[in-house]
């Protein structure tokens, strides 16, 4: 059994009056790990962006998780984000405050009331990333790895549908690279399905999943030439 939990049909995405990426049919389905591969500059981003709310869709057509992205409303973005767990490449956690008290911001500023559950639910989601014992430190006390980790935990807090992980290892070296990688394959065979942008063809040789490409404008899904390894 499968459900689409995004599908673009025909769409084009726009960066001002530029096109960027144009005739894009794509579709992923619930469970699924996904990468969006492509150079600098082809677009990943930018099809990201149209997917978190961030840039409109305007041709074509989409649906993420059961959203109309051609209906979308500038008020119903944060309802959008809510049903997705975003990640990127710098993390974006707040400096100024614990671990624990960053994922207890996004709790707040997403309705949760109850003090137990949001306690409980920061953990659960630390635990899920290997940083519950972490959770006094601040951001700038933890490596890059560590931080990326924290982040992801963060994405997980309103159980998104779908994870949208546009570089992640971008800033990374090749070992916490695998580190984060080893997180999100975990997270993805718990149930989550994810789409992750990239440009480090290595984690893809080590860890081979369904691939999309961004090129001349278009995005394609490639076979891929390799095998697992066994
Ligand atoms: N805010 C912006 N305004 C105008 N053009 C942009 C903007 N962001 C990106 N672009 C352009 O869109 C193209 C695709 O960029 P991007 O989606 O960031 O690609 P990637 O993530 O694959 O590196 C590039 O030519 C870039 O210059
Ligand atoms: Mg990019």
């Amino acid at each position: 059994m499968s459900s689409t939990i995004l599908e673009l049909k025909n769409a084009s995405i726009y960066q001002r009056e530029s096109l960027i990426l144009s005739e894009v049919n794509v579709s992923i389905n619930k469970g699924e790990f996904v990468y969006l591969i492509g150079k600098t500059g082809t677009g990943k981003s930018s099809f990201m962006k149209t997917l978190y709310g961030d840039l409109p869709l305007n041709h074509g057509s989409g649906h993420i998780v059961n959203v109309d992205l051609r209906k979308l409303k500038e008020k119903q973005i944060p309802q959008l984000r809510r049903k997705l767990g975003v990640v990127f490449q710098d993390f974006k956690l707040l400096n100024d405050r614990t671990i624990k008290d960053n994922l207890w911001f996004v709790l707040k500023a997403t309705g949760w009331k109850n003090k137990q559950e949001m306690e409980q639910k920061i953990d659960e989601v630390l635990e899920k990333v290997g940083m519950r014992t972490k959770n006094f430190k601040f951001p700038y006390q933890l490596s890059g790895g560590e931080q990326q980790r924290v982040a992801i935990a963060r994405a997980l807090l309103n159980d998104p549908e779908l994870i949208l992980a546009d570089e992640p290892t971008g800033n990374l070296d090749p070992q916490t690279s695998i580190e984060v990688m080893e997180v999100l394959q975990q997270i993805n065979k718990n149930g989550n399905t994810i789409l992750m942008a990239t440009h480090d063809y290595a984690l893809l040789l080590k860890y081979p999943s369904k691939t999309l490409k961004c090129d001349g404008q278009k995005v394609f899904e490639v076979v891929q030439k390799t095998q697992k390894q066994v």
